[in-house]
């Protein structure tokens, strides 16, 4: 039997040895090399990817287990040759220095704010039984946490995310 990842919108066969894990298989495999390696087991953030939209370490995950799931890596965000509305942001609010953390922050954000959305809370969430988080800074410093920057963008990078999606004035 086939087994397939969607990657991209892009069936691809799982590698044939298990123990590959997904980010090599992106990064080795498929030359997807926009996610990127940083410390391989677990602790910066450099290689997240989406998983059916959430947010996943691909360092930490072999590509078998994602057999029949759908991938999306920063090179899946583009529409029609324009950026993402979030990689545009990140260019307006200086959300880099050298970016090799940008894609895994930029994914990471998008998995963030669709916890958000989903209610799901955190560590600085207020009221644990509210369906509604707002996205202030003190919830996407905590929720980005784990998605380090060894430039110190910061700064930038909270910015870049809370205006991407800042509420339209009503
Ligand atoms: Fe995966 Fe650092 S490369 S968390």
């Amino acid at each position: 039997m086939r087994m397939t990842i969607n990657i991209n919108g892009v069936e691809h066969d799982v590698p044939t040895d298990p123990r590959v894990s997904l980010l090599d298989m992106l990064r080795e495999d498929l030359h997807l090399s926009g996610t990127k390696k940083g410390c391989d087991q677990g602790a910066c953030g450099a290689c997240t990817v989406l998983a059916d939209g959430e947010r996943i370490l691909s360092c930490m995950a072999l590509a078998v287990q994602y057999a029949g799931r759908s991938i999306t890596t920063i090179e899946g965000l583009e529409m029609d040759g324009a950026l993402h509305p979030l990689q545009q942001s990140f260019i307006e609010h200086d959300g880099f220095q050298c970016g090799y953390c940008t894609p895994g922050q930029i994914c990471s954000a998008l998995g963030m704010t669709s916890e958000l959305l989903r209610g799901v809370p955190s560590q600085v969430t207020a009221d644990l039984s509210s369906a509604l988080i707002s996205m202030t800074r003190d919830e996407v410093c905590e929720r980005m946490s784990g998605n380090l920057c060894r430039c110190g963008a910061y700064n930038g990078i909270v910015a870049a995310i809370l205006d991407a999606h800042r509420e339209p004035a009503p």
